[in-house]
């Protein structure tokens, strides 16, 4: 791809390729491979963006487009477009209290914020430092006894939605970071100590920061203190028993809105409409987990139309662009989540970078909108791709 950007910064950035590659130069190097990675061999992470460029979408003229709006509705919350941001974990390591700058980007561009359980940040850190209600993402591990206390604190933050996270169960394994030193425990090299030592700009913003290690967990977990040991209990605690009835245990801890993320089947997703969730995400952990698994592009119209209007369905997996959002809306999702295009963004400019990262794609969407004859998100479906090219729209029922 054609792209640079005039002095790196975040202002001549005219798309997500423009932020990644600001960032690479700012973020310390084992925390931005940290970010961009997928687990093994990468064939899953690669496959989320080859399949969603697959599809084409298909030009329309000579529609009055000047009435175009992309704000909608996820849950039932007015959205000013169909986009949210995913939870991350470390993601005040990618810039000093990033989760607090992402969250607070989020709200000002009216789309909702997801807290992982991983976060630096803690849950009542960024419930201080925002003006609203944001996600909380949950992981159950194997001491339940936090996991409530996880819930309860969620709920005593008044967050909006809980998002369940349940591709987790073990830890697909990423090489860079191991070569990085980002492992359990983490040991970072020496080059990598060195490569921080260069990024003054991050390191000022992360020693500036409210924490360093685990929020959520940092004096939660007894008897645990420090990133190196609460590293080792977190990759302790990843629970391989995880099964529908502690979905079920979970529903009843939190009677909220309740988002189960990590569907890649449609059997599984219809156990998700019966587990009496709120929404699912269709996705497979950016390519993180299970490699050689699908694309999550190439699930969603499949599962869309397994649960019909039963449960909400969301979409992420290689969104870097507007016009992914109108791909992935045309085949059945409410919204998107995006993960490293606003975690390169951070990681370019702090909140104005999210902002900017957020802008961009709502820009692109606004005149992907237009240019398929689109003025309102309810008017996008299939009629918006290409009918006669097959491979475009990946296992569709495009002929309705
Ligand atoms: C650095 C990184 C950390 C992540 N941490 C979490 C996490 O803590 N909890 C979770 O549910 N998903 C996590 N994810 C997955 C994202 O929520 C999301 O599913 C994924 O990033 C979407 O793909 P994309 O990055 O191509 O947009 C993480 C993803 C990345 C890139």
């Amino acid at each position: 791809m054609l792209t640079w950007s005039l002095g790196g910064h975040i202002k001549t950035a005219t798309c997500i390729e423009d932020l990644r590659q600001i960032a690479r130069r700012k973020v310390p190097r084992a925390f931005f491979d940290y970010a961009e990675a997928g687990s093994y061999s990468e064939q899953t992470l690669r496959a989320n963006r080859a399949d969603l460029e697959l599809i084409k979408l298909r030009q329309r003229v000579l529609v009055d487009v000047s009435s175009r709006d992309p704000s909608t509705t996820m849950l039932g919350e007015k959205v000013s477009l169909p986009l949210a941001l995913a939870p991350v974990a470390l993601t005040g390591l990618e810039r000093g209290n990033g989760e607090i700058l992402a969250c607070r980007a989020a709200q000002a561009a009216g789309i909702p914020y997801a807290l992982s359980t991983l976060s630096i940040c803690s849950i009542e850190d960024v419930a201080a430092a925002v003006g609203k209600p944001f996600w909380f993402q949950l992981y159950v591990m194997k001491d339940r006894g936090f996991v409530r206390s996880l819930i309860e604190r969620a709920a005593a933050a008044k967050c909006s939605a809980l998002v369940l996270t349940v591709d987790l169960q073990v830890l697909g394994q990423r090489h860079i970071d191991i070569k990085n030193g980002l492992s359990v425990p983490p040991s970072l090299k020496i080059r990598n100590l060195a490569n921080m030592a260069r990024k003054p700009g991050w390191a000022f913003s992360v020693l500036a920061g409210k924490r360093w290690t685990l929020g959520n967990l940092d004096g939660h977990v007894r008897g645990m203190k420090g990133v190196k040991s609460l590293a080792q209990w977190v990759g302790s605690q990843f629970d391989e028993t995880l099964n529908w009835k502690d979905v079920d245990w979970v529903r009843n801890l939190w009677p909220g809105k309740l988002i189960i993320k990590g569907i890649l089947d449609v059997d599984d997703a219809k156990l998700a409409v019966k587990s009496g969730a709120t929404a699912l995400v269709v996705s497979n952990h950016g390519g993180r987990q299970l490699d050689g698994a699908r694309s999550s592009i190439s699930v969603l119209s499949e599962v869309a139309e397994a649960v019909g209007s039963d449960i909400e369905v969301l979409f992420d997996g290689g969104v870097r662009a507007g016009q992914d959002v109108l791909r992935a809306l045309a085949q059945g999702a409410k919204g998107c989540l995006i993960g490293r295009a606003y975690i390169f963004g951070l990681g370019a400019g702090g909140e104005a970078g999210v902002v900017k990262a957020i802008d961009i794609i709502r820009n692109e969407l606004e005149v992907s909108m237009a240019l398929t004859g689109v003025n309102r998100i309810s008017e996008i479906g299939w009629h918006n791709l290409v009918k006669s090219d097959r491979g475009a729209c990946i296992n569709g029922s495009q002929d309705e």
